[in-house]
């Protein structure tokens, strides 16, 4: 295949690459994004050539045209909407990233403001909702109970599901990134059999989250400022992350049309993997297993084994293939928490760094370019924020509604959006006649 006629005139193609196959010709157009690959419009191929292309897992396809978050994997480098993650984790709150992903920039203070105050109003689920958690048994996982729960939203909110009506779909944005973490805390409370805490509208946004989960009715709870600004920037970290897993599933259920919060419930669903979201809490349950760094040679040769079936979970990625941005900032913020909590010392901080420092240096993770990802630290910092591990890929859904939710939005409003619909490679038997039971072998 060749890359070639720099077309000009057309907006976003740069040339066209030409495809032989069997003396059938098809020229694609190849399409130039502000930052990253082109990518080849296969659009055509199929009616052109007949011929369908194969890519599990999408390592080299491009779903979709999008403008909110760019990642350059070889190089380590995360912009939401142009701006690079450590400086939002650094400098922004989580719900100017919020405004930002959703709208394309960073909001005025008046902006902010109105903003804030609409998502604090949206806080509160119908009380009706409550009912929902006692049909869970109490030691249900909390993301079975996201998935159920939240999907339930669209039973309760008919006024804000007219995907065809963009004030509809911005009340139904407001509401999703509002309730999100009012639910997750109640399905925190249920599983300890604590009363829920309603939501207070004079706290921002991650201190209202830690008030839901650790107050209690009885005694006032006292907001521990390093707590609420950590948990904070780990929900920035973790708010979009282009066409991952999950957003992908946002997406794709999306595109028939279907209703908002029953999409986000997909994206949850499929969060809750363990080579996704779940990774965070499967990288503290390993650092666990491991213990001592003593250890840890042994853990490093089963990682290396194939036959083992082990892999070191908050390690590699498949788009980073350098430190992962993220991990950066959320290893300081690790350190900063245990810090601040007197916990400096804690064994499987001890274990994690040398993990990492061995993993670093040894060619079989140099080799495969398998870098610490943001769920290598993550898990530490939320132990000790005293969230049980259960909770990890819960936080993160909260922190990632406003991606799925801006994506899906971006989707919906987009000219070529079609319905998702992938083709396959048949190895299936071909056509052959029904037989009877009495005539079957
Ligand atoms: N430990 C040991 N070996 C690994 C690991 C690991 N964590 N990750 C990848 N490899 C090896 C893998 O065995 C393969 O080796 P070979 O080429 O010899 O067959 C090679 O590296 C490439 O792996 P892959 O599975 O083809 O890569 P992928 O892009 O499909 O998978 C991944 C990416 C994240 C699923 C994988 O690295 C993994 O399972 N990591 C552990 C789970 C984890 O930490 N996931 C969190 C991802 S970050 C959070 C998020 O964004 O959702």
């Amino acid at each position: 295949m060749n890359v070639h006629d720099k077309t000009g005139g057309t907006p976003g193609v740069s040339s066209v690459a030409k495809l032989m196959l069997e003396g059938k010709a098809c020229d694609m157009p190849v399409r130039s994004g502000t930052i990253g690959p082109d990518v080849i419009d296969v659009a055509k191929l199929y009616k052109d050539t007949g011929c369908f292309t194969y890519d599990p897992g999408f390592t080299s396809t491009a779903n979709c045209v999008s403008r909110i978050t760019y990642i350059d994997g070889d190089a380590g480098v995360l912009l939401y909407r142009g701006y690079p993650i450590d400086q939002l984790a650094q400098d922004a709150s989580f719900l100017e990233t919020c405004y930002l992903l959703m709208h394309g920039e960073l909001p005025t203070a008046e902006q902010y403001v109105k903003f804030k105050k609409t998502i604090t109003n949206h806080t509160m689920v119908h009380e009706q909702m409550t009912k929902f958690f006692t049909g869970f048994r109490r030691d249900a996982h909390p993301m079975a109970v996201m998935v159920g729960v939240v999907g339930a939203l669209s039973a309760f909110y008919h006024d804000s599901t007219d995907i065809n009506d963009a004030h509809q779909r911005q009340i139904a944005s407001h509401r999703m990134i509002a309730k999100m973490p009012t639910i997750a805390a109640m399905a925190y409370k249920y599983s300890i059999g604590q009363p829920f805490i309603y939501p207070r509208n004079d706290l921002d946004f991650a201190s209202n989250f830690l008030q839901m989960c650790f107050a209690v009715p009885c005694e006032p709870y006292e907001i521990n400022p390093v707590m609420s600004r950590a948990l904070d920037r780990i929900f920035i970290l973790h708010a979009d992350h282009e066409q991952n897993a999950s957003t992908s599933t946002v997406r794709l259920a999306g595109s028939s049309g279907a209703n908002p919060f029953a999409c986000v419930a997909a994206g949850i669903a499929c969060l809750w993997g363990p080579a996704h979201g779940g990774a965070n809490e499967a990288a503290l349950q390993m650092l666990e297993e491991i213990g001592t760094v003593d250890r840890i040679p042994e853990y490093i040769a089963k990682a290396k084994d194939k036959n083992s079936g082990f892999r070191l979970m908050g390690f590699g990625h498949r788009v980073y293939k350098n430190y992962d941005p993220r991990a950066k900032v959320m290893q300081a913020t690790c350190h900063e928490v245990l810090d601040a909590l007197g916990k400096k010392n804690e064994p499987l901080l001890a274990v994690a760094m040398e993990l990492e420092r061995i993993a670093l240096h040894d060619p079989y993770f140099i080799e495969k370019k398998l870098y610490p990802n943001i769920d290598f630290y993550s898990g530490i910092t939320l132990k000790a924020m005293g969230f049980p591990t259960s909770m990890f890929t819960v936080l993160f859904a909260i922190a990632r509604t406003v991606g799925w939710i801006s994506q899906w939005r971006e989707m919906i409003e987009d000219p070529e959006q079609r319905i998702g619909r992938p083709r396959q490679l048949y190895l299936g038997e071909p056509k052959r006649d029904f037989v009877k039971f009495d005539k079957r072998t």
